[in-house]
């Protein structure tokens, strides 16, 4: 890869701005010495005791043991690739962001992850996949961290723990396969209904992939997008893959993950090698932003709801393409921190509770994982953007900063840096209105609409990809020890469709619930197929 444009917040000591290279001609220690020989310790005669003196040995192994950090609680098994995005120019009326201007050309980082798996699974599992992009703008980083699903499991972030401590390997025996790992995810998943949407989706084909490269992405909840005369929009994001979306049928993705556990970070690497540099277009629906935030009946505040393309048409608003491996997983697939409050003018967010539970969320993590506040002077994690932040000290700090106490105004420090308004493409929170009401812990009452969407997407399904379906909840559910368990995934399934249900307890060997509701009349959104997709439109 190119080497990347690097802004310190601060002066680096040493060589430069970048980190140092280990590209000097002589082997040295860590402070430069040059070293006689890597490979023996130094010992009191050729067979006596090391000596604790060798301070080469001791940073060595010191270093050496210190070499792992803890992997992503969630998203852990990824892969990246560098990247370009040109903007159209036709999210100009609603949108101001300069990196979605006509033309412009903006630098990113994308990684690609299974979310259950530790870093050392296999590639082709059942699961959602993350598409977490960062786009190091002009006017500062603007991260879109994604998956390739576009509704989630819950909707409020107050049970994230709780859906990822049900569907993570059991405690005991660390084993996904083991006795109650099944049990535990099927339990959570019918015993909040909310969650029966994102299920459904992952027992079809888009749950088992059958490349990074033609997957999907979205935004999930909805956004606020603001023009240039301050008007807001709500927005969902989609990336549409150029090659269109294909899945793995099941048999193949398990025999792909015994044969090759790597095969989707492999592809996506000889794929950028070879020059055949995958492609996605980056898509907006948008919505008026009224004082409802509903479109057509759908409250676009619950992220288990999507918007048929049939009634908000996804229009490409700019081209990604991602043209170079990393150099180093560690340095930058490793240590690359994303977060869906990384915004730009033009850009905000909505209370969808999802999505405020994630603005803590990752930065609060991050400090974790990547060792104290600094991460942000990570090479892969610095803006291109100039940085004067007030920031100072804590571990790991880069910068030598200079000058008096850091604070504004400031009568002792030459008057700078200064704040920016609008004119100066500050980026200022839209001013929307919080209604005046009693502080309390529930949800809208439409947010407990949890089936008319499933039934929408099994609607929607073409016969072969209701056959993946059944096969994948009957093989899923049919791990579960827990008779309970099966019997209330039965029920739920009762509540999408009778003929799915049917079919799935026969494989079961269960009797299949009697319907509690009449069989719904859906409109099926033809989008929603795989088979029947018409992206990408050239
Ligand atoms: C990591 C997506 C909900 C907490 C990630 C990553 C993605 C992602 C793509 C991996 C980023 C990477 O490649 O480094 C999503 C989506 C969500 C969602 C699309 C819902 C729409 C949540 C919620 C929470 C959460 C509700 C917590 C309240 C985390 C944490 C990480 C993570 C802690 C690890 C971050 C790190 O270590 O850098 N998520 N997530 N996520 N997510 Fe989420």
């Amino acid at each position: 890869a190119a080497p990347r444009p690097v802004t310190a917040t601060g002066r680096d000591t040493g060589a430069g701005a970048t980190a140092r290279s280990q590209d000097g001609q002589f082997l040295t220690n860590a402070q430069g010495a040059r070293l006689p020989d890597g490979d023996h310790s130094l010992k009191a005669g050729p067979r006596g005791p090391v000596l604790l003196q060798d301070h080469h040995l001791r940073e060595k192994i010191t270093h050496f043991d210190h070499e792992r950090i803890p992997e992503r609680v969630v998203h852990a098994r990824g892969a990246a690739a560098h990247g370009v995005f040109r903007g159209y120019g036709t999210a100009a009326a609603v949108c101001k962001a300069a990196f979605l201007a006509e033309d412009v050309e903006t630098p990113v980082f994308v990684r690609f992850s299974t979310v259950l798996g530790s870093r050392g699974s296999a590639d082709t599992v059942r699961d959602t996949r993350g598409f977490a992009t960062k786009f190091y703008t002009s006017e500062g980083v603007f991260d879109l961290v994604g998956n390739n699903i576009p509704v989630f499991f819950i909707q409020d972030a107050i049970k994230f723990p709780d859906v990822v401590h049900a569907a993570k390997p059991h405690p005991d025996r660390e084993i996904p396969q083991a006795q109650s790992a099944h049990d535990t995810f099927w339990d959570f998943v019918t015993l909040h209904t909310e969650a029966t949407h994102h299920t459904l989706w992952n027992m079809s084909d888009r749950g088992i992939p059958r490349s990074f490269r033609t997957m999907e992405g979205f935004g999930i909840h909805t956004f606020r997008l603001v023009n240039a005369d301050g008007a807001s929009t709500l927005v969902k994001w989609h990336w549409k893959p150029k090659l269109g979306v294909h899945s793995m049928v099941w048999e193949e993705a398990q025999l792909v993950a015994g044969a090759d556990p790597d095969f989707h970070r492999r592809d996506l690497a000889d794929a950028i090698e070879a020059g055949a540099f995958p492609q996605w277009e980056l898509g907006i629906q948008t919505f008026p932003d009224t004082p409802e935030q509903t479109f057509e009946g759908i409250d676009l505040l619950d992220p288990t709801k999507i918007v048929p393309e049939e009634l908000a048409p996804v229009r490409p608003v700019g081209l990604l393409t991602l043209n170079a491996n990393p150099t180093n997983f560690f340095a930058e697939t490793e240590q690359v921190a994303f977060h869906p409050g990384h915004l730009v003018p033009g850009i905000d967010i909505t209370d969808d509770p999802l999505l405020s539970g994630r603005l803590f969320s990752y930065l609060d993590t991050q400090i974790t994982r990547l060792g104290g506040p600094n991460f942000a002077q990570i090479p892969i994690n610095r803006t291109h953007a100039p940085v004067n932040d007030m920031l100072r000290d804590g571990f790991h700090q880069h910068a030598v900063h200079s000058g008096v106490a850091p604070y504004k105004p400031n009568s002792l420090d030459g008057g700078c840096p200064f704040f920016a308004g609008a004119a100066e493409r500050a980026f200022i929170e839209y001013p929307t209105p919080v209604a005046a009401a009693a502080k309390v812990r529930e949800a809208p009452a439409s947010f407990a609409d949890h089936f008319s969407q499933p039934r929408l997407f099994w609607a929607s399904m073409s016969p072969v990809e209701r056959e993946h379906i059944i096969a994948a909840y009957t093989f899923e559910l049919g791990k579960c020890y827990e008779q309970a368990v099966k019997e209330r995934g039965l029920q739920v399934l009762a509540r999408i469709d009778a003929d799915l249900c049917a079919q799935v307890a026969a494989g079961l060997g269960l009797p299949a619930p009697e319907p509690t509701e009449p069989p719904a009349q859906v409109r099926p959104s033809p989008a929603l197929s795989q088979l029947g997709r018409t992206w990408p439109v050239d």
